[in-house]
């Protein structure tokens, strides 16, 4: 509110229920800027903070407390409690808005709020708007200036407070379980959503009653695909594991990789381009300190990756045309991490005025640097096909470096080996 200043208003909606199929709606996830400003879990809610009003400068719009709906559908938090466990000033009924919203904006000069994220909400909020300026005769001023409000949480949210990274470490400490779980449990002819279950089951008994994100549990050639989440494939002898999965707590995410062998052993083929992958990861990490510009880990990682595939025969040529016209983009198309917070791909701007944002304590990022080869890759020898490999930890800015947040997930194929084998 000190940001916005007094002579404005911010409406914050929830997100918006989403109906999965008849009668059944997809588990609800509060909004995440709407969460991080209230930590209000309800869905049908409307934050509005009006500065300087004498009456509460902070208003919750939300469901009231009804026996019959509730017998139904589950408790509700109610107005009163709006007020009392989330800190409220006032609360008001969800279907009272269009009477009082409009009273709120009387007189104030600007609006913060995000357009163009639901479509429904922004006529509405036009609608309010129009009815204060329909007042215009009857002297009342009507707001002249919209912000996007996303703007400035944005930036908050980027920097983590003390108890934002205990959340996080809660998060991660319930995946690291999980891939440790993972590797323990994993057989040749499971099938990867198994070995999914196995994740979910750990995520849970630490505490996390959801997943950040679909967990990716692709062996062999599923390996090779970005975003795969079938996860129902045959994990066969003598292929590649990756899991990409992070469990999430009160709104926080962990986002974790790890590749290993579906038999417990690493081939050799799989052992040299693995300890490439964790050589660009380590290269990378080591970037990771205040000062230092966004870009360096990911610089990092792409000379150790092309290096290590310029040794290995993957690539032919000189390691500076390599990196230049990025030969190793067939191998590695992605970058090698981005900010982690309450949304697994968190907010906040990596440039500032056209320049990568340095590095600051708080700031919590991913480490992930990987080559994917798919069956049939031209000019790559077989031994190298179907080899999917992906590193990938949590990394929190600190005052003299950084600290990987994920380190108890083993790492090494020695370590990984070591566990998978008893
Ligand atoms: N799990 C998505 C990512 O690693 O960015
Ligand atoms: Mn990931
Ligand atoms: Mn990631």
């Amino acid at each position: 509110m000190r940001m916005m200043g007094g002579d404005s208003i911010a409406i914050l909606p929830t997100a918006v229920s989403c109906q999965r199929n008849r009668d059944v709606e997809y588990p609800f996830r509060p909004d995440s800027n709407f969460y991080y400003l209230s930590g209000f879990p309800e869905q049908d809610a409307v934050l509005v903070l009006v500065p300087e009003r004498k009456h509460g400068e902070y208003i919750l719009f939300c469901r009231e407390n009804d026996a019959t709906a509730e017998m139904w559908n589950g408790r509700r938090t109610g107005l009163k409690g709006a007020c009392d466990l989330y800190g409220a000033d006032d609360a008001f009924p969800l279907d009272d808005i269009d009477d009082i919203l409009p009273g709120l904006m009387e007189n104030r000069e600007r609006v913060f709020y995000t357009m163009g994220l639901d479509k429904a909400f922004d006529q509405r909020l036009m609608d309010w708007l129009n009815s204060v300026r329909d007042k215009s005769r009857m002297g009342v001023h009507a707001p002249a200036e919209f912000v996007a409000l996303e703007h400035p949480i944005h930036e908050m949210r980027l920097i983590k407070s003390r108890t934002e990274i205990k959340t996080m470490r809660h998060a991660i400490k319930a995946a690291t379980a999980a891939h440790k779980r993972a590797m323990r449990t994993c057989q040749p002819g499971m099938m990867e959503y198994q070995v999914e279950a196995e994740l979910l089951h750990e995520f849970m008994q630490a505490g996390c009653r959801d997943a950040a994100y679909a967990s990716i549990v692709g062996g062999g050639e599923n390996a090779c695909i970005l975003h795969y989440t079938e996860n129902r494939s045959i994990l066969k002898e003598g292929d590649l594991l990756l899991i990409d999965a992070g469990a999430e707590h009160l709104c926080y995410a962990s986002d974790i990789t790890r590749t290993f062998p579906v038999n417990g052993r690493f081939s050799n083929a799989q052992k040299q381009l693995y300890d490439v992958v964790l050589q660009a990861q380590l290269a990378a990490i080591d970037k990771v300190t205040p000062g230092a510009a966004w870009n360096e880990p990911h610089e990092a990682a792409v000379r150790v990756l092309t290096k290590g595939l310029l040794k290995l025969g993957l690539l032919k040529g000189t390691l500076a045309k390599a990196i230049k016209e990025e030969h190793y983009k067939k191998f590695y198309p992605h970058k090698t991490g981005h900010w982690l917070g309450m949304d697994v791909h968190d907010v906040g701007d990596y440039k500032v005025d056209g320049l990568w944002r340095c590095f600051e304590p708080g700031m919590v990022l991913t480490v992930e640097p990987g080559l994917y080869i798919p069956a049939g890759s031209p000019r790559v020898a077989k031994k190298w096909w179907d080899i999917g490999i992906r590193i990938e930890d949590d990394v929190l800015v600190t005052r003299d470096g950084c600290e990987v947040l994920s380190r108890g997930v083993p790492k090494t194929t020695e370590e990984i080996e070591a566990l998978m084998n008893g």
